[in-house]
């Protein structure tokens, strides 16, 4: 692995399947390695499988974590840096769920739920890879919210709040880490087509892959002077 390769590795949350799945599938083609991680121990361990096929066993490693455990996130901090010797170049908090009340209805723990990992598993996720990058003096952590991040929409005031949060970590996290040559971004895509759609009622709008190049783009191939843009995909 030379340093030049070194600059695409990727640590990818929510990676089993979707947007994340299709990011992995793009830094893997660039020449970097990837850590998947997901809850679900059975669709992780078929995308590994699926990726080690088409890329190599060597520059793929999953790990089974729920980003809104700061146990289990440590878990996946010591086995990605083990996995590439060293810091990840990029970290992507694509993790996310959506659950649908409206606010009278809502019971605090659905609340709480969707906040926990959409926006804590973001803080956790970054939070752990932090330190490493910023010694490394270079990094990109993306973060995937969503256009539900500019709007309000009816019984998703959760999922809502949550990806207006994530803005808001993204943009203090880019200027905390202008200095330590850590940048970071948000994308926000509108409707696409993956499970997370299915039942929304809403039409897709875009493929996982159409996301995935726009998180290749911020994560590789955007100038530093990128960091604290929040990027809509929504055309
Ligand atoms: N689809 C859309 O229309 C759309 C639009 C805008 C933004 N987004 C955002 O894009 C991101 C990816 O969504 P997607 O559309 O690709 O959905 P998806 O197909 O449902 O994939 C979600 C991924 O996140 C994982 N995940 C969920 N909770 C997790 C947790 N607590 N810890 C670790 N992994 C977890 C899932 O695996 P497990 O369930 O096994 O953990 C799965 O790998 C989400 O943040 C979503 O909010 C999606």
């Amino acid at each position: 692995m030379t340093n030049d390769q070194r600059v695409f590795d990727a640590v990818i949350t929510g990676a089993s399947r979707g947007i994340g799945l299709a990011f992995a599938r793009r830094a893997l083609v660039r020449g970097g390695r990837v850590v998947l991680c997901a809850r679900g121990e059975d669709e992780l361990s078929r995308a590994c499988a699926q990726l080690e096929g088409e890329f190599g066993r060597a520059r793929v490693h999953a790990v089974c974590c729920d980003v809104a455990d700061e146990d289990e996130v440590a878990i996946l901090q010591r086995e990605s840096e083990r996995f590439f010797d060293g810091a990840p170049f990029a970290v992507v908090n694509n993790a996310g769920i959506v659950e649908r009340s409206a606010v009278h209805e809502m019971p605090l723990s659905q609340w709480n739920r969707v906040l926990s990992v959409n926006l804590t598993g973001a803080f956790l996720v970054s939070k752990a890879f932090l330190s490493a990058m910023r010694a490394a003096g270079r990094g990109r952590v993306v973060f995937v919210s969503s256009i539900s991040g500019t709007l309000g929409t009816p019984r998703a005031s959760a999922y809502n709040a949550s990806k207006w949060a994530m803005i808001g970590l993204m943009k203090s996290l880019a200027e905390e880490s202008r200095e330590a040559n850590v940048q970071a971004m948000a994308v926000l895509p509108g409707s696409v087509d993956t499970q997370m759609l299915v039942g929304s009622g809403f039409a897709p709008q875009m493929s996982a892959d159409d996301v995935a190049k726009t998180i290749e783009f911020v994560a590789y191939d955007a100038p530093a002077a990128i960091t604290g843009s929040a990027i809509e995909v929504f055309g």
